[in-house]
């Protein structure tokens, strides 16, 4: 009935063809070497979401030991960043036609930075000024919520990783995982386990989305997507953060999603969300742990499927962009247009 469950319904699939895409036309390795050579530092830029999917890229390369630091393109064409010729600036945007993304682009070239486009469209603009262009292969995204292009952009910064930390092994393993992807995920199951939760978000004030580390953006990506469809007021925060004074927020009207897919910082979260609980909060887990999910006091559960733990980011948000649609459609808004927004922010 809607584009965006026609293409949130495609998420398994395009995450295979990107990384189809990538092993069959060898993408990075046709790009020089020397292009790479004596990169210093990584700078990620975008809006929105893909803005969120720069912070996963943050994660991974700087797992693999790069200084990398993501920017909201609004603010990094005011900050002065230092750029130099050993700067890789790598742009991200779903439609290429961004305009603070392509004024940061233009900032950075004039600092003389190496630049890397990763884009859905590629008549846009963003192809025509980077130095190179990574594509995701989703197809032409129609609904103004971004679901399918963000889990390409990530796909993208998980090839984009593992070929840089230079170990064939790694890169190979990345491609391979990505790919049995496709048969890990399966929508219906998950929108089967959302569909309880529409309720519960209609009968709350506020909505907390919580995480730590990936979890935490996934925390941020997933409320953009809520209130960006249904216009129920949702804040995506750092679970440790909450105490330092957003907690005070929390009564008897407020509903908690607490992303739990790093096993290291499980009780670390499940301990701040409790305190969410005892304070009237009420608390929905979304984790792949049975060992999490078996506590009987979480009043809500969503189970996701399992994959190698460092892909979790690919699904993790799947609930929420499924939770932001059907909780749309239960409003009786139309969810591919949002009030107020446009598919591609053209203007400063
Ligand atoms: O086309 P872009 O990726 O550059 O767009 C950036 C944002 O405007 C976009 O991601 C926006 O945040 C989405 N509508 C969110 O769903």
């Amino acid at each position: 009935p809607f584009y965006m469950i026609k293409e949130i319904n495609e998420v398994p699939q395009i995450i295979y063809n990107t990384t189809n895409y990538y092993s069959k036309n060898k993408v990075l390795e046709n790009i020089p070497k020397g292009f790479w050579k004596g990169i210093s530092r990584i700078k990620l830029i975008a809006c929105g979401t893909s803005y969120h999917a720069c912070l996963i890229g943050e994660h991974l390369l700087s797992e693999i030991g790069y200084d990398t630091t993501s920017y909201i393109a609004s603010e990094f064409i005011y900050s002065d960043p230092i750029i130099d010729k050993n700067t890789l600036c790598v742009f991200v945007s779903q439609s290429g036609e961004t305009a603070d993304t392509l004024s940061a682009i233009n900032i950075a070239k004039q600092k003389g930075a190496k630049t890397i486009g990763i884009t859905n469209v590629l008549t846009s603009t963003i192809t025509k000024i980077c130095d190179y262009i990574l594509p995701i292969k989703c197809g032409a995204e129609i609904a103004v919520a971004s679901t399918k292009a963000y889990n390409g952009q990530l796909t993208v910064f998980y090839i984009l990783s593992k070929y840089l930390s230079n170990n064939i092994k790694n890169y190979k393993k990345v491609l391979n995982d990505l790919k049995k992807l496709n048969k890990i995920i399966d929508i219906k199951n998950i929108e089967e386990q959302i569909k309880p939760l529409v309720k519960a978000v209609l009968d709350s004030n506020t909505v907390f989305m919580v995480g730590r580390q990936t979890d935490y953006v996934t925390s941020l990506e997933s409320s953009l997507k809520l209130k960006e469809i249904t216009y129920i007021n949702c804040q995506g925060y750092a679970s440790g953060e909450l105490k330092h004074g957003t907690i005070s927020l929390v009564d008897n009207n407020t509903l908690v999603f607490a992303y739990i897919t790093n096993k290291k910082l499980a009780n670390k979260t499940i301990n701040v969300v409790k305190q969410t609980q005892s304070r009237g909060a009420k608390l929905c887990v979304v984790s792949p742990f049975d060992d999490i999910l078996t506590d009987t006091t979480i009043n809500y559960k969503i189970k996701l499927p399992s994959c190698p733990e460092y892909l979790y980011p690919l699904i993790a948000v799947l609930p929420m962009q499924l939770l932001s649609y059907h909780t749309s459609v239960t409003l009786g808004y139309n969810p591919d247009k949002p009030r107020n927004l446009a598919k591609s922010i053209t203007v400063e």
